[in-house]
């Protein structure tokens, strides 16, 4: 077998998101905000939100089973299966695993990935190592979260921003184009800004820790929001040059979809038209690790997406995390 580095790509993709919708004007009833303070300061209209028995493995199953009917793979095939989340149906085992089951997918190893909403992002680029390295075929990459229920919904900073869902990509060898290059990179002086203080080894779970919302997101939004504004474009750039490319080569670019204003600033300083960014964040809110994947299916499902089109995705959340893959379309 030769040695060779093989080109990885994605050749399916699938996503899914909760029924529930719950719009600005429900929040208006929940805290002390308005839908025009919501709209005007992130671009978010509504976001759904899983029901109370429907967990991270759920979502992450019905954007799989599409993802893999889309690439025309049988689960069986699958040689790994990696679940980028922050909200796991429980710290372990991984979510992955309870993936792995319900796909019967008996061949694949599974684990979860946390790099907060920038999961997908190193997914992507975790997926095609292994597909480059020849140690596997076949890769699952899912981003799946149900942020609603971590979220405080008596915090206004926060509660306003994020929602539910799951968007899943196979990623396979390719004899041209694919992913041309990652970027990943991580602040960990910053991981104060965005966190969920109880539940691990430094707080567990306990009565104070409830009594306390230690269980919930805490945000310093100010703070995430000029992170982000700096880094958006800065790590576009890093994989863009990474693959010998400059934004004019950028036909299209999936932003991760936390807030317009963030994204608009990036548009900007990378100088690209608007009609080649994909936003969706006035729908779903962000969706932390499932948002870059959710917005890709429905670009292909809208058709703006065409075979050898140059693909620009970038991630950036907690941890501080950040991570971008350039792809050249074939599929
Ligand atoms: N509704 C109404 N008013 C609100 C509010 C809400 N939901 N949330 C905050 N406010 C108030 C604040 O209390 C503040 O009031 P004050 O001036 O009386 O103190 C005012 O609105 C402005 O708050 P500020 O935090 O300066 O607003 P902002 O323009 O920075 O927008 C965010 C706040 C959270 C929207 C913004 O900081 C942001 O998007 N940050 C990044 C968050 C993010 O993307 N996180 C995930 C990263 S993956």
């Amino acid at each position: 077998m030769s040695k060779k580095v093989r080109k990885a790509g994605i050749t399916g993709v699938g996503s899914y998101v909760p029924k529930n919708i719950l719009t600005n004007h429900d929040l208006e009833e929940m805290v002390e905000t308005s839908d025009e303070w919501i709209k005007s300061r992130t671009g978010i209209e509504e976001r759904r939100i899983a029901d109370d028995d429907e967990t991270t493995s759920d979502l992450a199953y019905k954007a799989a089973r599409k993802a893999l009917s889309n690439a025309e793979l049988a689960a069986e095939d699958l040689d790994l299966i990696l679940v980028a989340t922050m909200t796991p149906d429980m710290p372990f085992p991984a979510t992955a695993c309870l993936l792995q089951d319900r796909l019967a997918a008996k061949q694949a190893a599974a684990f979860d990935l946390q790099a907060a909403c920038s999961g997908f992002a190193y997914g992507l680029s975790v997926a095609s190592q292994f597909i480059a390295s020849r140690a596997y075929n076949n890769v699952l990459v899912v981003g799946a979260e149900t942020i609603s229920k971590i979220l405080n919904w008596e915090d206004r900073n926060t509660c306003i921003l994020f929602g539910d869902g799951a968007g899943a990509a196979v990623v396979q060898s390719l004899d041209s184009g694919g992913i041309l290059a990652n970027v990943l990179g991580a602040d960990g002086s910053d991981s104060e800004v965005l966190k969920m203080p109880a539940g691990g080894s430094q707080k567990p779970a306990s009565l104070t820790t409830v009594e306390n919302n230690l269980h919930y997101m805490e945000m310093d939004g100010n703070s995430v929001f000029k992170f982000a504004v700096r880094i958006v474009d800065k790590v576009a750039l890093e994989v863009l040059k990474k693959a010998d490319l400059t934004p004019e080569d950028v036909d299209f670019f999936i932003p991760h979809q936390a807030n317009i204003r963030i994204i608009e600033a990036a548009v900007k300083r990378l100088n690209l038209n608007e009609e080649e960014v994909f936003i969706n964040l006035d729908k779903y809110g962000n969706t932390s690790a499932a948002s870059i994947p959710i917005a890709l299916d429905e670009a292909l499902q809208a058709g703006r997406i065409s075979m050898g089109d140059k693909v620009l995705t970038v991630g950036f959340g907690a941890g501080l995390t950040w991570g971008a893959n350039i792809i050249e379309w074939s599929y």
